[in-house]
């Protein structure tokens, strides 16, 4: 029956009725911290386009995991931030017994055993050229980076990694780093691929966090291209083929028609990335008083869950999490 039988006002009125309809809910289980740990001690550098985002050292880094794990966010995702001096032309720092993560991952283990700890498994913070991988002439060569790809998932996953979460893009990597895991006695470690990863300007903050700028060019010949769904499609489909066990989206709010997609023709757990720049422009225009942070990230979070993502990495997990406990509610 149209109006005025119909009136969808009617449920509206109130918060209590609009909570009781609510069809999408947010939940600090799902909220998953990046963090990033360097080289030192007592370190926090701050990163000056994320606002309350830190390069920590593996003692403050702990501590963080700490203050997040107290408001409820129990999962935290690693990146190794090593110094100039430790790069090298195919990232070797990032598969040592002693490397940051390796060591970041025993510490948070030994202080709380319950916190599920995701590495991101790349190499461009760990290479004097700042790309994704080994270098044959100006190009990423696929293959011998995939290689080095598995190095570096045994490595983290015998220092304690909960999961391994490549965000490389090379083709072919879920299936090496599942074999190497499973030849490695990992069998039972899960991989999160980051399956649908473009090419984007919202990753800025990052590399200024990581220190991972490309030194030449760009990543457009290995991460995907801002106009292609079919071909995130087929991305999706090929991880799941070699064994993924969660698939991402990365950005995620541009990228909300690819995530319902993917909602649609899988049945794997979903992530979302809100990646740097998504979470620096809410932090940006809260600070010349242009938007409401709380309320924004609210509503962005809401908006990614409602479009599909089971699980959301943000930089904002910790402030969701504190007004989650509040009772936030509009
Ligand atoms: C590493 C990596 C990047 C991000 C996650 N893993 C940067 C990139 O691909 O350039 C971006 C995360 C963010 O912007 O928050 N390959």
């Amino acid at each position: 029956m149209p109006f005025p039988e119909t009136r969808l006002r009617r449920l509206r009125r109130t918060s209590t009725l609009r909570r009781l309809v609510r069809e999408t809910r947010l939940s600090a289980d799902d909220l998953v911290l990046p963090l990033f740990v360097c080289p030192g001690e007592g370190v926090a550098n701050p990163v000056g386009s994320m606002p309350g985002v830190f390069q920590h050292s593996v003692d403050r880094l702990v501590e963080s995991a700490g203050e997040a794990l107290e408001v409820g966010v129990r999962a935290v995702l690693l990146f190794g931030v090593p110094e100039r001096a430790a790069k090298d032309a195919v990232g070797s720092a990032s598969w040592q017994e002693e490397g940051l993560v390796q060591r970041a991952v025993r510490a948070l283990t030994a202080a709380y055993p319950e916190l599920v700890k995701i590495v991101d498994v790349c190499f461009c913070e760990y290479t004097d050229h700042g790309h994704c991988g080994v270098l044959r002439g100006h190009e990423v060569d696929n293959d011998a980076t995939l290689e080095n790809l598995a190095r570096q998932s045994v490595s983290l996953a015998a220092a304690g990694a909960d999961v391994i979460a490549p965000s490389d893009m090379m083709d072919g990597r879920v299936g090496t780093i599942r074999r190497a895991l499973d030849g490695a006695g990992f069998a039972e470690t899960p991989i999160l691929s980051y399956a649908v990863k473009f090419a984007s300007a919202f990753y800025g903050p990052f590399r200024d966090a990581a220190d991972s700028a490309p030194a030449f060019g760009d990543r457009r010949a290995y991460q995907m291209d801002a106009a292609n769904a079919r071909e995130a499609m087929r991305e999706a489909a090929e991880d799941v083929a070699e064994g993924a066990d969660l698939l991402m989206v990365k950005p995620a709010l541009p990228y909300l028609d690819i995530l319902a997609r993917l909602r649609e023709r899988f049945d794997l757990p979903l992530a979302a990335y809100h990646v740097s720049g998504e979470f620096a422009m809410l932090k940006a225009a809260a600070e010349k008083g242009w938007l409401d942070y709380d309320r924004a990230l609210m509503e962005s979070l809401t908006a990614i869950r409602r479009a599909g993502a089971d699980l959301i990495l943000t930089y904002g997990a910790r402030d969701a999490a504190r007004l989650l406990a509040a009772g936030w509610s509009e």
